[in-house]
């Protein structure tokens, strides 16, 4: 989205706002707006209190005044009455003073925020550290090799993000791992204990005639766990009596992560979880999924997404199934450095090139066909040119 959009119009509780940027723009704007708004409301509640606090001390004192100026026998000045008399009144009209201000002060709400999910998972039983162990895996359709000799492990409570060109297999893998698809050698050992939730936008584990409560409720869970894990997947009041078939896209993939949350597992694996999904849709699920202490192994083509989740990414590139083990950015940083490998490498093997050129060059008789090798080379040097520039960067 951030290479096509350069403006966003968002509809949010009845106002429409328009966002002038790309979808980083956004969502900093979001942030920034938000900060603003919890810091505007909390300097409101700190000046209200400041207001009422000195109103309150004003009306005491001016009650205080009030009772000596009737009892002129406390007081030891004479002329007490008046003294405390006229104070009392400068005292009272400062309490109605700073009543007035408190009535004026311009009324900041706080910031909405979403429901924060209080994600009090069902208790994972013991799971050993390896999850998954690949070992020597290889899977091929007929003669189509998808990818060849994988070795890697997932640990336990990795959030792993499995990318790559489409085609290349990722849904294919996801699915060996699942168990749908068997490997064409080599395996996979998973470990003991493994109860896997696997989502790939099948709406189908619904019960349509249900529900939305129902349907949740269906997995076992307390009512107001169920309530809650609703409420933060954006069910709010009368929205969890409705029913599944007459739900959005946009629902039914946040009430089937409600009730994949709420079953038995510790593993989940997600083919593209987010696609057609809303913007509040999608991060009411990141929510869920970072709060979700289990392990999770997702494929999609969300920046966002991946940067917010992934604690590790494999990567199918070339039938090979590479592994980086760190987040996106260490992800983008590593893949950056082999880039600067592969054109030290071009370099090299173009300067050859351009060598034994010049030497052929310089002996017209020897080579046949003159035109072509000076097109050659001068095709070589625009080359060798640029690579010069990339690697200076
Ligand atoms: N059951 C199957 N039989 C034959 N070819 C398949 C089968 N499933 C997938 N493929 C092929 O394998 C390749 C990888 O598919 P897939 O795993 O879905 O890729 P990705 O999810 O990375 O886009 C594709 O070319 C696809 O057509
Ligand atoms: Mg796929």
């Amino acid at each position: 989205m951030d290479k096509v959009v350069h403006k966003i119009l968002e509809i949010d509780d009845g106002k429409l706002i328009e966002y002038k940027g790309n979808y980083s723009f956004y969502v900093h704007q979001k942030k920034q707006k938000f900060q603003r708004q919890l810091f505007e409301y909390q300097q409101y509640k700190k000046e209200k209190k400041r207001l009422e606090e000195m109103a309150r001390k004003a009306l005491e004192r001016s009650q205080n005044m009030e009772r000596k100026s009737w009892h002129p026998e406390s007081s030891e000045e004479r002329g007490g009455r008046d003294f405390y008399g006229g104070k009392a009144k400068k005292v009272a009209r400062t309490a109605k003073a700073m009543a007035k201000r408190l009535e004026h002060l311009e009324v900041k709400e706080a910031p909405k925020e979403r429901d924060k999910i209080n994600l009090s998972f069902v208790d994972r039983k013991d799971v050993s550290r390896y999850i998954f162990e690949a070992i020597d895996l290889s899977k091929s359709f007929g003669q189509k090799l998808l990818f060849s000799d994988a070795n890697f492990v997932i640990e336990k409570g990795e959030k792993v993000a499995l990318l790559g060109k489409n085609g290349c297999g990722k849904t294919t893998l996801l699915k060996i791992f699942i168990g749908e698809e068997a490997p064409s050698s080599g395996s996979i050992k998973a470990a003991e204990n493994v109860k896997i939730g696997y989502f790939a936008q099948q709406l189908e584990v619904l019960d349509f005639e249900k529900t939305v409560l129902e349907n949740v409720l269906d997995t076992g869970a307390p009512q107001a766990q169920a309530r809650n894990f609703l409420s933060c997947l954006l069910f709010r009041g009368d929205d969890v009596n409705k029913k599944v078939v007459d739900l959005s896209v946009g629902e039914k993939a946040r009430l089937v992560f409600a009730k994949l949350l709420l079953s038995d597992i510790n593993v989940l694996v997600l083919d593209e979880p987010t696609n057609h999904l809303d913007i509040e849709s999608k991060e009411a699920i990141e929510d869920a999924l970072e709060a979700f202490d289990g392990t999770i192994l997702f494929v999609t083509h969300d920046r966002y997404f991946i940067k917010r989740l992934a604690s590790k990414v494999i990567e199918i590139d070339n039938q090979r199934v590479k592994v980086y083990d760190g987040g996106y950015e260490y992800y983008v940083q590593k893949k950056a450095d082999t880039g600067r490998v592969d054109i030290k490498q071009q370099i090299l093997l173009l300067e050859n090139r351009l060598a034994q050129l010049s030497g052929l060059l310089s002996d017209p008789k020897r080579s046949t066909d003159v035109d072509e090798l000076n097109k050659e080379f001068i095709e070589i040097s625009r080359k060798l040119r640029d690579l010069y520039a990339n690697n200076k960067r």
